[in-house]
């Protein structure tokens, strides 16, 4: 029996001495030392021996299984030590790289506008228009008809406005203020919204002109709304959009859709109001149209005017944004030129 442990423990010692890995040392403690081991499966047969052998037999089984462990033990310790070292060489980490640059996206500077002047005009208590009452697809008799507009009008002539072929009189709306009438037909008064949106014109691209731009509408309609309301309005949103020192002034116009009717102008951010190539040496660039909503067009959508009167506005946001960062081309903000588009 002794024979065997000393056989058993020379193995042992062998397979200490060959091992390279926690792992085969993880083997070896299951094969000998492990309860199911053999060291154990050898200790079972004591029992058979005298007093006296049992004695010191087990003794000796007991010291091979010490020396063992302990090999196993520093055999252990100087192999994991290895395998961490070759580990922290292979995961080391150059803390004095430059890092990964990783590509930002930013809003457009369209949108960056026109989500200020939201919340402007929300500040004043307007709220946003239902899209559902402000479609971009649109019926010449939205478009046009309700808002007062003649049949022969020029505007109405394919070469400013896009038909489709959806059907007959089926346009893209040439303004915003298609979402004027619909919301009148479908809200009884008080109603004060803004519409932000798409629209399209049949122009011949250039610096100042594109075939689709972006327009922002707004209405109020309520008892005793006069035209001092809407040069009120008005003239708070230029105060908080520009600031307070930008020079601006109303002018007569003329729309269909609204009686008296007025045109907004700030002065030139380029020249100063000098004059210049992009005011056309005027001083002035117009920024919106507005007006007192017409009779005909309270009518149209059954509001009573000698009980509602009511004020309406339409502004260009590529205008406003071209103004405000001095932007000189309009085609820049549908190039997609990350260089423009970054600095915004
Ligand atoms: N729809 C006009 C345009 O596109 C702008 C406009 C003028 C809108 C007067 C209005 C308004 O609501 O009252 O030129």
């Amino acid at each position: 029996m002794k024979k065997q442990l000393e056989k058993i423990f020379n193995s042992a010692v062998l397979d200490i001495e060959k091992a390279t890995s926690t792992e085969d040392i993880e083997d070896i403690k299951l094969k000998y030392l492990s309860r199911k081991g053999e060291l154990n499966s050898i200790k079972k047969n004591l029992k058979d021996l005298s007093e006296e052998d049992k004695r010191v037999v087990g003794a000796f089984a007991n010291d091979i299984a010490q020396k063992l462990e302990d090999s196993v033990k520093e055999k252990y310790n100087l192999i994991y030590r290895k395998e961490l070292d070759v580990k922290l060489q292979q995961e080391k980490i150059d803390i004095t790289l430059p890092g990964k640059f990783i590509p930002q996206g930013k809003v457009h500077p369209l949108t960056v506008t026109t989500n200020e002047i939201i919340s402007i005009f929300q500040s004043l208590g307007f709220s946003l228009v239902q899209s559902v009452n402000s479609p971009e697809v649109e019926t010449e008799h939205f478009n046009f008809d309700m808002l007062n507009f003649p049949p022969d009008h020029p505007a109405k002539d394919m070469q400013d406005t896009y038909y489709t072929n959806i059907a007959k009189n089926v346009v893209l709306r040439s303004q915003t203020s298609n979402a004027q009438v619909r919301e009148m037909e479908n809200n009884k008064p008080p109603v004060r919204v803004i519409a932000p949106g798409r629209v399209y014109r049949n122009e011949a691209v250039n610096s100042r002109k594109n075939n689709f731009f972006h327009q922002i509408e707004g209405l109020y309609v309520d008892k005793d709304i006069t035209f001092g309301d809407l040069k009120g309005v008005l003239n708070e949103f230029i105060r908080l959009y520009f600031g307070s020192s930008r020079v601006t002034r109303f002018r007569n116009s003329f729309f269909p859709f609204t009686e008296p009717s007025a045109e907004v102008d700030v002065q030139c951010i380029i020249c100063g109001g000098d004059g210049c190539r992009t005011c056309s040496n005027t001083g002035w660039l117009e920024i919106l149209g507005a007006g007192m909503v017409d009779v005909n067009v309270l009518k149209n959508c059954e509001i009573d005017p000698e009980v509602y009167t009511g004020f309406a506005f339409g502004m260009g946001v590529e205008r406003l944004t071209m103004l405000k960062y001095a932007v000189d081309d309009i085609r820049l903000f549908f190039n997609n030129d990350v260089r423009f588009l970054t600095q915004f």
